[in-house]
């Protein structure tokens, strides 16, 4: 019996205190542990999670000052983690074979070897040398990536910086992550996944990947929050392994005016009556209360699912407001074609290959040990994503603009700004503007939608 929508409190997820810091950088331990929380009222629900908790806690950091975090992992399962986003070196971007095996020395099922594994922890050197943005760090391991995050492996990684920082944005308790992800839960409270019997995957039946019946907002079942009458800044995102979001609000005024997307702030804020965000996106937005009354309920539902609701919001006071939107917020080059340019094509289709049931790039299952493009650094390339259904793309290490979609320079709504992760639609060809800088190593180009990542949907390439 799930529980009644709109009375769990909005958890905001704590933020991670460093264990020292020095003139640059900022040290952090983070224990990955089993932990049962309350999630569904009255009902205990085994994690996995960063700290044991779900989401992990939220990394806030200065954008050039150095992160460095030891991952201590306590779980019977090996792990991978990746800052989603992060223009990190290649040792620490969590590539799918450098497993932190358990410290109690068990395999957990992840017979896997060829990356350079560590015993029980590792550290993670992330250098924060990028504007501010809302990035979040996940699981990543080999095969096991969907179901170690359904079951908690993930948490919002954070970069401020001066210039966002003296805009007269809405802060402090103004300031909200709202991470969404979708859950189903057993009769005890236990999470349902329907994984393979035979290895990785999932059962036949999720192919196209798990979506469930729980909507969880920073971990909590569809909450409700308290707000005065006044602007809200919102950091979205989207933390399913497959669902797609329409977020709307079920009666007006409210809208989503958008200030940054994955990559930071946009150059200009752009008006939305509806957000479509697909898995590993993040939208920061401002909602403003000010035109309701207290004691109004403003609840935001998802179109994409009959309206079903996500979150609500209760007015509760009128208040002061001395926050705006800048009509500029920030500036950065746009460089559309640059002649010349190399260009690379990646398909991603339904396919068996290379002994892995599910989803392939450019016909081929992933297979760490094949390097599918060597990408010079320092050079704009622009790379074009070919879909069947909808795959939500993403490339690690560096950030892109969308150039084309379906064959247009029309592109959707929620293309602007620097994108990490761009969602495909159906039978679509989307071209993107990329540019790798400062890190040589091997990286990742993947769909997004975990199950299709597990089901090999995913291709490596070197930066050189
Ligand atoms: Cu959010 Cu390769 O991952
Ligand atoms: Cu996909």
């Amino acid at each position: 019996k799930l529980p009644t929508p709109f009375q769990v409190p909005l958890p905001i997820p704590p933020v991670k205190k460093p264990t020292r810091s020095d003139a640059k950088a900022d040290y952090y331990r983070v224990v990955q542990q089993k932990a049962s929380l309350e999630i569904l009222p009255g009902l205990k629900t085994e994690v996995m999670g960063y700290d044991g908790l779900l989401p992990g806690p939220t990394f806030d950091v200065r954008s050039g000052r150095t992160t460095v975090v030891e991952q201590v992992n306590q779980l019977d399962v090996s792990t991978v983690v990746h800052l989603h986003g992060g223009h990190t070196p290649a040792p620490s971007d969590g590539w799918p074979l450098d497993l932190i095996m358990p410290a109690n020395g068990q395999h957990g099922g992840h017979h896997m070897s060829g990356g350079d594994m560590t015993m029980g922890k590792r550290t993670y050197t992330y250098p924060n040398t990028q504007r501010a943005a809302t990035l979040w760090y996940h699981d990543h391991t080999m095969d096991y990536t969907a179901p170690q995050v359904y079951r908690g492996l993930f948490g919002l990684h954070i970069i401020r910086d001066d210039k966002e920082e003296n805009l007269p944005l809405p802060k402090g308790d103004r300031e909200i992550p709202l991470v969404i992800a979708d859950r189903a839960f057993d009769a005890d409270g236990s999470f349902l996944y329907p994984a393979a019997k035979d290895g990785p995957g999932v059962e036949s039946a999720y192919m196209e990947g798990v979506v469930a019946d729980v909507t969880l907002v920073n971990g909590a079942p569809w909450p409700v929050h308290e707000v005065d009458a006044v602007r809200y800044r919102f950091r979205i995102l989207n933390a399913a392994n497959a669902r797609r979001y329409e977020l709307a609000f079920d009666k007006g005024p409210a809208k989503f005016v958008q200030i940054g997307s994955d990559g930071g702030l946009l150059d200009k804020p752009v008006e939305h009556k509806t957000l479509v965000i697909a898995p590993a996106e993040r939208f920061d937005v401002i909602v403003d209360f000010s035109q309701y009354q207290p004691g109004d309920e403003v609840t935001v539902v998802n179109k994409l699912d009959n309206n079903s609701g996500v979150l609500r919001f209760k007015i509760a006071r009128k208040a002061p407001d001395d926050t705006s939107i800048p009509a500029t917020l920030s500036s950065y080059a746009v460089t559309p074609r640059p002649a010349g340019v190399v260009r690379r094509e990646w398909r991603f289709r339904r396919g068996d290959a290379g002994g892995h049931r599910g989803w392939t790039i450019n016909g081929k299952a992933f297979d760490p040990a094949v390097m599918q493009a060597q990408v010079k650094l320092d050079q704009y390339e622009i790379w074009s994503f070919v879909t069947d259904v909808h795959h939500p793309v993403h490339v690690h290490l560096a950030p892109f603009q969308v150039l084309t979609r379906g064959g247009s320079n029309k592109l959707s709504a929620y293309d602007h700004g620097w994108k990490d992760t761009v969602d495909i639609r159906p039978a679509e060809v989307v071209e993107v503007l990329v540019k790798f800088s400062a890190h040589k190593g091997k990286y990742l180009i993947h769909c997004h939608n975990l199950e299709h990542e597990d089901m090999a949907m995913m291709a490596a390439f070197e930066t050189i």
